[in-house]
């Protein structure tokens, strides 16, 4: 038996693959290390950016360090850039012993017993393309009324600045009955929100054909995709799960048929989207290979507003990417304020191997790429500031998720909007894992200040304990 430790860089999906990793060493007999240096660490690694692959280098190049007082400890390297690199980069970083790619979690415990044997580095890099796997892992341990539940892997699109179709592979889908499964068994132990999580989450396919298409769906449509038929069966065959979310979706696979599934679905299906454009220039659109315009963009969430009034949008935000001029940043701050995005994660341009933009060129200075993205957040902090003033007044239902990391007297949990929700003077009240309606009273920067309503109040006091995850640990399947 070994210690271990995990270390997550990146996205959603890392921190998803990490738990599963937790999983099968667990489940090969080793444990996390509770005190002291583990046996062996794990760097779960991101490569969409060139910052993540600096980070890497910097936390292996300390690892090194350690490793020479020790040398029976352990580096493994996952994740994307395992999968980008594999023995490029242990010829440059001796220090690692192992690595395995996002599709290889599964061949962790064996690959790993070998190295505490002695046995000589290893790569293992392989896409499960004819055979997909998807791994459950148990439900938090952490004790969240929320969960994490994987749909697809992989991407299709060839957005020009993206890694991501060379890192995690081609699309690939899991069967919808078990997603269905494993959501079901997800509530049982106490989770009361699911996140359906993929690389494009809503161009999901089901391998097996059983979904049953909505009405407004039209088969004879490509781009009309199983994702709306998924989110109607989830909600209806499990009905204590109150919230269903999902991301990321590609905004030309919001289809009718997704846009009236949130119109008949909502509040269950969140009143949130987060919906990444990238750019409000055209011209850069197509640079990048997004397949959609900035009216069409603006039109589907017109039509999706329509079908969930208030419903919020978040998005993601390339700045200075190949070829971006003043007028075309000057296009996406417009559309930005357009859509009245209420949440912007904005990136500078990286340059990625293997992408097709890399022959475009890098052209946009970084004193040109920090200023536009400092703007590009200023307006984001104006329109988030002004949307959660607009909220002071009102009444929100919040899934309450435990105490504050900063005030734990405090509970605080997410609004239907995906507005953060602290809930003052709470602590006494079995809160956790429970529906509550608040008032808001204040607006923060980036949270809200909601006391519990009088009858919200009333109904905590008198009821007994809100529902806690069990203890009970689902096994790790591939399905
Ligand atoms: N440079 C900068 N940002 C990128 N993203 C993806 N690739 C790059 C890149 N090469 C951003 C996109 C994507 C988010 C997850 O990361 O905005 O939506
Ligand atoms: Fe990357 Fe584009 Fe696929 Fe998103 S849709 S993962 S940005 S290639």
């Amino acid at each position: 038996m070994a210690t271990f430790d995990i270390r997550t860089f990146g996205c959603q999906m890392n921190v998803h693959d990490s738990e599963r990793l937790e999983e099968v060493l667990r489940r090969a007999g080793h444990a996390r290390v509770e005190a002291g240096e583990p046996d062996v660490v794990l760097l779960n690694t991101c490569s969409i950016r060139e910052k993540a692959e600096q980070k890497l280098r910097s936390e292996v190049g300390k690892l090194a360090v350690r490793k020479r007082e020790r040398p029976d400890m352990l580096i493994v390297v996952a994740g994307c850039l395992a999968q980008q690199e594999g023995e490029k980069l242990m010829k440059r970083l001796p220090a690692i012993d192992l690595m395995i790619g996002p599709d290889n979690i599964p061949e962790l415990p064996d690959l790993l017993a070998d190295a505490l044997l002695g046995g000589p580095p290893a790569v293992r890099t392989i896409f499960d393309v004819d055979a997909p796997r998807f791994l459950t892992a148990p439900h938090a341990v952490a004790g969240q009324p929320t969960a994490y539940v994987t749909t697809m892997k992989g991407c299709n699109e060839r957005c020009t600045y993206c890694i991501v179709p060379y890192t995690r592979g081609p699309e690939r889908y899991r069967d919808s009955q078990a997603i269905v499964d494993e959501i079901r068994v997800l509530v049982e132990t106490g989770v009361r929100e699911v996140t359906l999580l993929g690389q494009t989450v809503n161009s999901y396919q089901d391998p097996a054909d059983r979904l049953v298409l909505a009405p407004e769906a039209d088969p004879e449509d490509p781009d009309e995709s199983a994702f709306a038929a998924l989110v109607r069966e989830i909600l209806t065959a499990v009905p204590d799960l109150w919230r269903l979310r999902y991301t990321s979706p590609h905004p030309r696979h919001l289809t009718p048929s997704l846009i009236a599934a949130h119109r008949d679905l909502a509040p269950r299906l969140v009143q949130h989207i987060h919906l990444p454009v990238q750019s409000g220039s055209d011209r850069m659109l197509k640079r990048m290979l997004r397949r959609y315009r900035r009216a069409e963009y603006v039109d589907r969430l017109a039509k999706l507003r329509e079908a969930v009034p208030g419903i919020t949008v978040s998005t993601d935000i390339i700045v200075g990417f190949s070829g971006e001029t003043d007028e075309d940043f000057e296009a996406t701050l417009s559309l930005v304020e357009e859509v009245g995005h209420t949440g912007v994660f904005g990136f500078k341009y990286s340059p990625r191997p293997f992408t097709p933009a890399l022959k475009m060129g890098d052209d946009v200075p970084e004193e040109v790429k920090s200023e536009r993205l400092s703007r590009l957040f200023a307006l984001s902090e104006r329109l988030i500031g002004e949307h959660l003033k607009a909220l002071v007044g009102t009444r929100q239902q919040v899934l309450v998720e435990g105490p504050s990391k900063a005030r734990p007297e405090n509970m605080s949990g997410r609004s239907a909007r995906n507005e953060i929700v602290h809930i003052p003077d709470a602590s006494d009240l079995a809160l956790s894992h429970r529906m509550v309606e608040v008032e808001i009273v204040e607006a923060y920067k980036h949270s809200l200040l909601g006391r519990l309503t009088e009858a919200s109040r009333n109904e905590a006091e008198s009821a007994a304990p809100a529902v806690q995850p069990g203890k009970r640990r689902l096994n790790v399947v591939a399905s």
